[in-house]
């Protein structure tokens, strides 16, 4: 795999010139293309990308200065150096006004270029590398995956040898299970660490949107598209993508996605050369990727891309084990020390269902704590939902069966007849305390033929 150091532009009209520079950068290791004067170096900018142009300041027609004002409207990330002869440094100080990132007087050393290239990628790259940081957090590693079990302690060493190869990753598991904490894990102990893990959701952005987002754009590729931008594979390079909920890229896009994954190189969307990457692709998914690709939902080819190393998170409720630890870790996360939970409550939290898994485990205790009052939370401070349950076992069955409809009318009306009498037979009131519409309490007052004289408006 070819290692992407960076595209360099040199302009000068001065044949011996270009190539010293062309031969000099090459041999640094930098993809390097050529322009005679202004106007053929304006149309390459706006054709390609350019990490750096070098240009001579004293150029026919179009001069090194008029460049540089066309540079910073086309790609404005684009950094221009100048070379300028003896003695001019006049226009030299105008150019850095206009945003030029140095100047180099001639003659010149090639050390002197060098080093100016160089610390010009460096600190663009700086810049770049702040921009991410401020987005994300740093990426968490395994001891933010709480879980004893044993399905979690095979999860712990696949994630292991997982992050020691550079093959592409699937993470399937159903909806909250911690695909996303698992890619990051992955990255954060690869070594890839110090490099960007730029997550993209390919379910949150637009269909026409998501190949600009993946791959960048050239200016006026699109109406809108007023500059070039980066896409997020560039952003990625020597780091890693994470491709979440892969299983909603629409079919054109799978194809694409496929020729950059085969060849390491993409474009620009209205661009005209390939550019080189190296990234790492983790995609998750909760959608079964086998039934959509009998479905013709998803491409067979990509799927066997993705899926070189496969890592599969079991739901929370075939690893109850984990659930009391996880317990743990959300109370100490939302409470401190100031709280805790009594047994029977977090039996009834190891019994539930949950279908939303390890994030509805952890909204529901941010929820209960918020609105517990006191210090031991107990099975009646969890939501209905989970304290049914518990309900559930109180009934017993009575041995001669039952008439399930009539009790439950039979309880209704008892509970109507209830709130009339603690509201003094104020009907809207009556309805309020029962969560009901005044509308439908009324309809279940004439179903129960509920006495009128008790009854006022
Ligand atoms: N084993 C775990 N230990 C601690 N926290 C966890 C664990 N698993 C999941 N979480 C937490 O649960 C929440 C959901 O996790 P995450 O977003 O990684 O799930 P996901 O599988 O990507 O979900 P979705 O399919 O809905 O996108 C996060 O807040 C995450 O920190
Ligand atoms: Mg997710």
């Amino acid at each position: 795999m070819k290692k992407f150091k960076g595209n360099i532009l040199v302009v000068d009209d001065e044949k011996s010139m270009r190539e010293i520079l062309e031969i000099f950068l090459r041999s640094e290791g930098y993809a390097v293309a050529v322009a005679e004067n202004g106007e053929k170096a304006i149309d390459a900018v706006k054709k390609d990308i350019f990490d750096l142009i070098i240009t001579d300041m004293k150029m026919p027609r179009v001069s090194g200065l008029e460049l540089l004002k066309n540079v910073k409207q086309i790609a404005s990330d684009t950094i221009v150096v100048i070379i300028t002869a003896f003695g001019t440094t006049d226009s030299a100080v105008e150019a850095m006004k206009l945003g030029a990132y140095d100047y180099i007087q001639k003659p010149f050393q090639l050390d002197n270029i060098r080093l100016v290239v160089k610390n010009a990628l460096d600190k663009q790259k700086l810049q770049k590398d702040v921009s991410l940081l401020k987005q994300q957090l740093k990426p968490p590693s395994l001891e933010n995956i709480i879980g004893k079990s044993q399905s979690m302690q095979t999860l712990f060493s696949v994630i292991s040898k997982t992050a020691e190869s550079n093959a592409s990753v699937l993470i399937t598991g159903e909806s909250g299970t911690g695909k996303e904490l698992v890619a990051k894990a992955i990255h954060s102990l690869s070594p890839r660490k110090d490099n960007h893990f730029v997550a993209v959701n390919c379910a949150a952005i637009p269909e026409g949107l998501l190949e600009s987002e993946l791959f960048g754009y050239m200016k006026g590729a699109f109406t809108g598209a007023a500059s070039s931008k980066q896409g997020l594979f560039e952003l990625a390079n020597d780091g890693t993508l994470f491709l979440d909920e892969i299983g909603e890229m629409p079919m054109s896009l799978q194809a694409k996605l496929l020729r950059v994954i085969e060849g390491d190189t993409f474009r620009r969307v209205g661009g005209v050369s390939d550019l080189n990457v190296d990234v790492r692709i983790i995609s998750a998914t909760n959608k079964d990727l086998q039934e959509m690709i009998e479905q013709k939902l998803f491409r067979e080819d990509l799927y066997f891309r993705l899926n070189v190393l496969s890592v599969k998170i079991p739901p929370l409720r075939e690893r109850r084990d984990d659930i009391s630890l996880l317990v743990e870790h959300f109370l100490k996360k939302f409470a401190g020390d100031r709280k805790r939970f009594s047994q029977e409550a977090i039996e009834l939290l190891r019994n539930y269902r949950w279908k939303g898994n390890v994030r509805e485990l952890e909204n529901i205790i941010e929820r209960t704590v918020l609105l517990c009052d006191s210090e031991i939370i107990d099975a009646e401070h969890l939501p209905d939902e989970i304290s049914s349950a518990r309900k559930a076992e109180k009934v017993t069955l009575p041995s001669g069966g039952m008439d399930i409809d009539k009790l439950m009318e039979e309880t209704e009306k008892a509970y109507i007849l209830k709130a009339l009498e603690k509201t003094n037979g104020v009907k809207t009131e009556a309805a309020k305390l029962l969560n009901l519409t005044f509308r439908s309490f009324r309809h279940k007052l004439k179903k129960y033929g509920i006495d009128r004289k008790i009854i006022t408006d």
